[in-house]
C-alpha cells in the first residue's frame, strides 16, 4: 500500500456526519477532526454520492491542516451515474470539491451482483488504471455488498486492485444475505488489504437488545456496545483500517479510547460475542444499516430508514412509539403508502432487503 503515514487502525466513515438543522455541522465536524488527528490516527473515507460529505471535508480537514498529514479515499458510483460521461466525470468532481489534485485511495463503490456489469460497460476500470498511471490514484481499490463468489470472480478479473472495502461486523459474520466471514476469507486468499465498512452495523450494535447489554456489562461494566463491535473487527489479521462513521463527538472519543488503547480480544470475549450472535439470530429485527443509498433516486422521497426503525419498534413490541416515530418521519415527506413499487431502493440496497414489501407492512399497521 503507498501510504507514508502508518496509524490508520480506526478509519473516521464520512457518510454520518453530524447535522445543524438541515445543514451539515462544520463547527462539529472540525472538533471531531481535530481529535481524530490529535490521537494520531489519518484515514477519511468519503464519497461523490454522499451528500454535503466532499465539501465539509474540504472545509474541516484540506484547509486546516497539511495535505500530507492525511489520507483521504473518495469513490465512483456508476450506478447512480445517468451515463459513461456523468460516472466518469464524478471522479474530477470530487477532486475539484476536495481541493487536492490526487486521492491516496480511490474505489469503485459499492459493486454488486446488479450493477457490476455497469462498471464493466462504462469503462471504469480501465479510466481509473488511467488515473492511477498518472499519480492521481495512490491505490486503487473497491467496496462490494454481495456474495463470495463474485468476490472472487472480480478480484481474479482484476488482479490490479490494490485493496478492498467489505461489510464486517461480528452479528453479519455468518448471515447468509451479507457473508461478512465468506468475503473476509476470500480477501485474505488473494492477499488483499482490507478497509472495513459499516463495523458496528450501522449504529445497531451500539445499542443491541438488553440480553447483549447484560452480557457485554456483566464482563467489563466499563466498555461500550460499540467498543466490542469494533475491537472484533480489528482483532482480525488483514484489516487495513475499521472505518466508522461516527455522527457526534462522543462517539468519536468513545471510539478513540478503544482503538488508542487496542487491545484484541480474548478467549472469553470472544465466546461472549457468539452468545451475542446467537441472541441477535432470534429476533426478527429487519437488518437495515441507515446508509440511506435506497433515498438517493426515490421519486417520491419516500423515508425508507426511518419506516423500517419504526417497523423494527414495532415489531419488538414497542407499538406506542412505532406509530409516534412513523407519524415523525412522514409528516413532511411522503408516506409508506406513496410507493409506486419501481425497486430503484431496492436496486441499491446494501442489505438485500425486500424494500416494498416492508413498506406494504407499514401501511397496514401505521396508516390503517
Ligand atoms: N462503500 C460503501 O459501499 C459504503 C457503505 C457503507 C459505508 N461506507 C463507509 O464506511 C463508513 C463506516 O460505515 P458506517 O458509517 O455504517 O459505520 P458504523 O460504525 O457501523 O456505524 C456508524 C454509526 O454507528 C453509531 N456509532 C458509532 N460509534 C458509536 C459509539 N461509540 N457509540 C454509539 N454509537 C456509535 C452511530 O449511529 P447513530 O448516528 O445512529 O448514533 C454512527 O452513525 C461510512 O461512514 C462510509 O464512509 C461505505
Ligand atoms: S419502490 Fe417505492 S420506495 Fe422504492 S424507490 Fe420506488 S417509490 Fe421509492
Ligand atoms: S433500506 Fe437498505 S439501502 Fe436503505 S438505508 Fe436501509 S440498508 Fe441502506
Amino acid at each position: 500500500m503507498k501510504n507514508n503515514l502508518n496509524n490508520t487502525r480506526l478509519g473516521f466513515g464520512l457518510m454520518r456526519l453530524p447535522k445543524k438543522l438541515v445543514r451539515t455541522d462544520i463547527d462539529q465536524v472540525s472538533d471531531m477532526v481535530d481529535l481524530y488527528m490529535d490521537a494520531g490516527f489519518n484515514y477519511f473515507d468519503t464519497a461523490y454520492v454522499y451528500p454535503g460529505s466532499e465539501k465539509a471535508i474540504k472545509q474541516a480537514l484540506f484547509d486546516r491542516y497539511p495535505r500530507e498529514s492525511f489520507t483521504i479515499a473518495s469513490k465512483l458510483n456508476a450506478f447512480m451515474a445517468p451515463t459513461e460521461k456523468a460516472a466518469k466525470n464524478q471522479f474530477n468532481k470530487s477532486l475539484e470539491r476536495l481541493g487536492t489534485n490526487y486521492f491516496d485511495f480511490y474505489l469503485l463503490h459499492a459493486l454488486m451482483r446488479n450493477n457490476y456489469k455497469r462498471y464493466d460497460n462504462f469503462k471504469i476500470w480501465d479510466y481509473l488504471e488511467d488515473k492511477k498511471a498518472q499519480g492521481k490514484i495512490r491505490n486503487l481499490g473497491f467496496s462490494f455488498h454481495s456474495d463470495p463468489e463474485l468476490l472472487e470472480q472480480l478480484l481474479k478479473e482484476h488482479p490490479e486492485i490494490d485493496f478492498v472495502q467489505l461489510q464486517l461486523n461480528y452479528a453479519d459474520w455468518d448471515n447468509p444475505s451479507v457473508s461478512s466471514r465468506a468475503n473476509y476469507e476470500i480477501a485474505r486468499k488473494y492477499n488483499k488489504p482490507i478497509m472495513v465498512m459499516e463495523p458496528i452495523k450501522g449504529g445497531k450494535l451500539a445499542n443491541p437488545p438488553e440480553k447483549i447489554k447484560k452480557l457485554f456489562t456483566d464482563y467489563n461494566p466499563e466498555a461500550s456496545p460499540a467498543s466490542w463491535a469494533l475491537r472484533f473487527i480489528s482483532s482480525l489479521d488483514g484489516v487495513y483500517t475499521t472505518l466508522s462513521g461516527m455522527s457526534n463527538t462522543n462517539q468519536m472519543v468513545d471510539n478513540l479510547n478503544t482503538m488508542k488503547n487496542f487491545k484484541p480480544l480474548n478467549e472469553d470475549e470472544y465466546l461472549i460475542l457468539r452468545e451475542a450472535r446467537k441472541i441477535l439470530g432470534n429476533t426478527n429485527n429487519i437488518e437495515c444499516t441507515s446508509c440511506r443509498y435506497c433515498t438517493e433516486n426515490c421519486p417520491n422521497n419516500i423515508p425508507i430508514p426511518e419506516i423500517i426503525k419504526a417497523l423494527n419498534k414495532h415489531y419488538d413490541g414497542q407499538y406506542q412509539s412505532a406509530q409516534e416515530d412513523y407519524n415523525e418521519a412522514t409528516s413532511n415527506t411522503a408516506l409508506a403508502s406513496n410507493c409506486i413499487e419501481c425497486r430503484q431502493c431496492e436496486n441499491v440496497c446494501t442489505q438485500h432487503l425486500s424494500i416494498t414489501d416492508y413498506l406494504k407492512a407499514s401501511v397496514e399497521l401505521f396508516e390503517n
